[in-house]
């Protein structure tokens, strides 16, 4: 039996409640499908950090050379940043064999969110099958939609229930109120690409020219790979 337990945003985590449990965070638009496209393109690790300050003094004292420091502020790239939050630039080319500093509006505040849960990976639609295989013996499972900016997100959501049809194949599970919500969701909608630019943050991204970025985000089980944080970074997780 799995119990699960789904936040609806990533700032209704109570960080104490989180111990003993496995963690997944969901940012579908866009922090964990581009550390899922960071990873496959071969960074060696993504560090997520709040605030554009804590990257930058991250950044320097792991030291510049082989550092870069990502992420936005209302969609676009933190200025005097090296790259954004769109996927498709973490390319083999600019990333691989880098240490990635990111610093995104939600996302990464969600990864600090369950730093103290047993096991954090990282799911998008991206690793959606390579995820659920990842958690599926956990007991007590924690699912985190990182939301947008403090608000339910419904990308985030679907990602959440999808993940739990896959488990409830496998396995019963004890789900919470929130959990059998984005399990009832899945049968209602689909993450299609269409769906996803009428989303919040779908309709945010296209309005500020990353309309590419929301269609990159929506291609299911794109990589075989589970982001896996520890100690604060994340890295592929082990056996892979
Ligand atoms: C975030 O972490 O806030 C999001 O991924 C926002 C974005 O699309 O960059």
């Amino acid at each position: 039996m799995m119990r699960v337990r789904t936040f609806l945003t990533a700032t209704e985590v109570d960080p104490g409640e989180v111990g003993g449990s496995t963690a997944v965070v969901i940012d579908v638009l866009r922090a964990t499908s581009s550390v899922v496209e960071a990873l496959a393109a071969g960074a060696r690790a993504v560090y997520p950090t709040v605030s554009s300050e804590e990257a930058i003094r991250l950044a320097n004292s792991l030291g510049r050379d082989d550092t870069l420091l990502c992420g936005e502020r209302k969609g676009l790239k933190i200025e005097g940043f090296d790259l954004g939050n769109s996927p498709a630039e973490f390319t083999t080319e600019r990333v691989a064999g880098k240490r990635l500093v990111m610093s995104t509006t939600n996302g990464t505040r969600a990864f600090l969110a369950v730093e103290d849960a047993d096991r954090v990976i990282a799911a998008s639609l991206l690793n959606l099958s390579a995820a659920a295989r990842a958690v599926s013996g956990a007991e007590r499972l924690v699912l985190v939609c990182s939301g947008r900016e403090n608000r339910f997100s419904l990308d985030d959501a679907l990602c959440a229930g999808l993940l739990l049809r896959v488990l409830e194949k496998e396995g019963e599970l004890e789900p919470d109120d929130a959990s059998r919500a984005v399990l009832a969701l899945t049968h209602a909608h689909e993450p299609t690409a269409d769906l996803l630019l009428e989303t919040g943050a779908g309709v945010a991204l296209v309005a500020v020219g990353l309309r590419d970025d929301v269609l990159y985000c929506a291609s299911r089980d794109r990589h075989a790979l589970v982001p896996e944080m520890r100690d604060r970074v994340i890295r592929l997780s082990e056996g892979e």
